[in-house]
């Protein structure tokens, strides 16, 4: 059964999601170890950005014990409107006392490929052949995509890399180049949190947890965590058709 869970509107979902990862980040630092997050893109986690850069919560974790890294990347320069660092460099990034040599970006001015290849150089030597993130962020987007994993494109076939890059012709910004992690990477991810609000995506989350698995249709499906957990944090609006089900 999957771990869903509802809540009544998306500042609910932001703290459930700051909840967690506080209680994370601590653990990682009880067992004298970093704690490795990766930040999802698009509009939804903005709100748990901010809620994470102020108090109550920024107190709350050792910002120098964090390692930050992406689950994607538009191909475009960091100060670009599109791109997910920008985002998450306004909300979050540059209002805590993260390490510099702590944030790893995608570099999504450079050429695509050339970027993903040295992201997965870099994820390789930080966490082994076995090793992954211990708290992964990720949206759905109301096609079904998650991360840059978009429906009917390559890279939800990936088995080896990490991270690719792929020119995807229908995503949130047009026809554009993205970065991605990879499933078989993302599943590596301890604990993974798929916030998804807004009664737009109710219909798609209905098919993907009640429907019949077809990642290349529905590529959020691919996201099994294993040894890992998956938690779904849904607002009531996005939750409407599940619960008839329920
Ligand atoms: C991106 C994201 C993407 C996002 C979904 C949902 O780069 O766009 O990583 O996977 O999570 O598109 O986006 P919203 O939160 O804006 O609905």
């Amino acid at each position: 059964m999957a771990d869903i869970r509802v809540y009544p509107d998306p500042p609910a979902v932001a703290r459930a999601a700051a909840d967690t990862i506080v209680s994370c980040a601590r653990d990682a630092r009880s067992a004298g170890r970093p704690f490795a997050l990766v930040l999802s893109g698009g509009s939804t986690p903005n709100l748990l950005y901010e809620l994470l850069a102020a108090d109550p919560y920024c107190s709350r974790i050792d910002w120098p014990n964090v390692e930050i890294y992406f689950g994607d990347e538009r191909a475009v320069p960091p100060d670009h409107a599109d791109s997910n660092f920008r985002m998450a460099s306004g909300s979050l990034l540059s209002r805590v006392p993260l390490k510099p040599e702590n944030i790893h970006r995608m570099r999504g001015e450079i050429d695509p490929t050339e970027a993903a290849i040295e992201y997965g150089r870099m994820l390789k030597t930080r966490f082994g052949d076995t090793g992954g993130p211990d708290l992964t962020l990720l949206g759905m987007g109301d096609d079904g995509h998650t991360a840059s994993l978009f429906p009917g494109t390559p890279a939800i076939h990936e088995t080896h890399h990490r991270c690719v890059a792929q020119f995807v012709e229908k995503s949130t910004t047009g026809r554009s180049w993205r970065i991605t992690l990879t499933a078989p990477f993302l599943n590596r991810s301890a604990c993974i949190l798929a916030m998804v609000t807004g009664a737009g995506k109710a219909a798609r989350l209905r098919e993907v947890l009640h429907g019949p698995r077809d990642p290349e249709r529905l590529p959020i499906q691919l996201i099994q965590p294993d040894p890992g957990s998956l938690q779904w944090l849904l607002d009531t609006a996005a939750a409407s058709q599940l619960q008839a089900q329920m």
